[in-house]
């Protein structure tokens, strides 16, 4: 694992010949391999020779490929086609009932995972409990202190989209393992970046997409639910590939006692994105031969390298106390503009002064936000350290 040749991996990615490329949070590069997967499944349509067969089977080898990169079954992943739908799914198939609790840091969490717990608070009369951040940081202690008899479910991102800090998944999912509380997680942050193991972090169910971090395509995602969850959960949305009818033909009809599929599987609908499908199989493929732990270690010790050239710049990058590097490193002040500008216009000018360079970034709540992935190296940690010092230089 230590002898991965990322130089190598990194010239796949045509996306990092031109400039420095730091937004995976916003989306990531994709390599010339997924592009062609992604050819190979338009030529099958251009030219009519498209194979439903091969393309469940396609399916299916996704899905195992998921599977195995968080460490679950195959029968836990339902193929959905974003982070909100996988989040939307598990709350609204949860049978709440008067007196229910929801347990949410809405502050650091994206507005995805906030809306849908708005709306089943609107539809069932559930309270949902917004405890606050510490720091910037979705604090577990805090989240325990919400928790009472009456709580059903605890949501929390794995790396927030700002300021990006890890957030102690193991912690808030060991609280909620021992209360019966479904844990569910917005993964998109870190799932193909960050080694993630869902058992040893006491995750019951988890949504990502595919554009993100797993360097794929917009419009696919999963969601994780662990098997025991999944089979106490009743879909609120079900169409064919929710149901089991054997191998049966997919517009068969069955015998109309309609049972539904098992596991996670019970959250498919009908047909998937294909095209996308063949991206996240090629994509994911490139990362478990890869090795989760090897790219993380890749990537928190350049974001690790960054944030410390960026502060002995004089930069006033965001820090937590005792929490470890994620790929996101954030400069300015949280709260300190809009979702896509920054009041401060010091940061206003770095963020030009960069993107005029070629570093492509992001803001994110007034914040300027620099992600990496496997395919960043030191060469763009060292051309972002040296903007950022040029430019610090002509405006003191
Ligand atoms: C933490 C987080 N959750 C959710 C989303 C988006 O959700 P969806 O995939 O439903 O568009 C994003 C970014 O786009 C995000 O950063």
């Amino acid at each position: 694992m230590g002898n991965v040749d990322f130089a190598a991996l990194r010239t796949r990615f045509p996306g990092t010949e031109n400039g420095v490329y730091m937004n995976v949070a916003a989306r990531g590069l994709i390599t010339r391999e997924t592009r062609a997967a992604i050819d190979g499944m338009l030529d099958a349509r251009l030219y009519g020779t498209a194979n439903k067969p091969a393309m469940f089977e396609l399916i299916e080898r996704t899905r195992s490929r998921y599977a195995a990169l968080i460490n679950a079954e195959p029968d836990e992943i339902a193929i959905t086609k974003n982070v909100s739908e996988g989040l939307n799914a598990i709350i609204a198939s949860y049978d709440w009932k008067a007196g229910d609790n929801a347990v949410i840091c809405a502050d650091l969490e994206h507005p995805n995972n906030v809306f849908p717990w708005r709306n089943v608070a609107k539809r069932t009369g559930i309270e949902i409990k917004t405890v606050a951040h510490r720091d910037g940081q979705i604090s577990p202690e805090a989240i325990a202190d919400a928790i009472d008899e009456n709580t059903r479910m605890v949501t929390a991102s794995s790396v927030t989209f700002a300021p990006g800090f890890r957030t102690d998944i193991a912690a808030i999912g060991k609280l909620c393992r021992e209360r019966d509380i479904l844990f569910l997680v917005d993964g998109v942050q870190s799932v193909g970046i960050l080694h993630t193991d869902v058992n040893d972090l006491g995750i019951d169910a988890m949504a990502v997409s595919t554009q993100k971090g797993l360097l794929g395509l917009y419009g696919m995602g999963f969601l994780y639910c662990r098997r025991e969850w999944a089979e106490r959960l009743t879909p609120v949305y079900m169409a064919r590939f929710g149901i089991d009818l054997g191998d049966a033909h997919e517009a068969a009809l069955g015998d109309g006692e309609d049972r539904l599929a098992p596991g996670a599987r019970r959250f498919d609908l009908g047909n998937y994105n294909f095209v996308a499908a063949a991206a996240a199989d090629a994509s994911i493929g490139m990362m478990l031969e890869t090795g989760t732990q090897a790219i993380e270690n890749h990537v928190t010790g350049l974001a690790n390298d960054l944030a410390t050239g960026l502060l002995e710049s004089g930069l006033p990058v965001v820090e937590a106390p005792g929490v470890a590097a994620s790929s996101i490193v954030s400069v300015g002040a949280i709260g300190e503009g809009q979702h896509d500008s920054v009041n401060d216009p010091a940061m206003a000018s770095l963020h030009d002064h960069l993107t005029e360079n070629g570093v492509n970034l992001s803001i994110r709540r007034g914040i300027l936000r620099f992600s990496l992935h496997l395919y960043n190296d030191a060469s763009d940690v060292a051309r972002v350290i040296e903007l950022a010092r040029g430019h610090n230089r002509s405006t003191n």
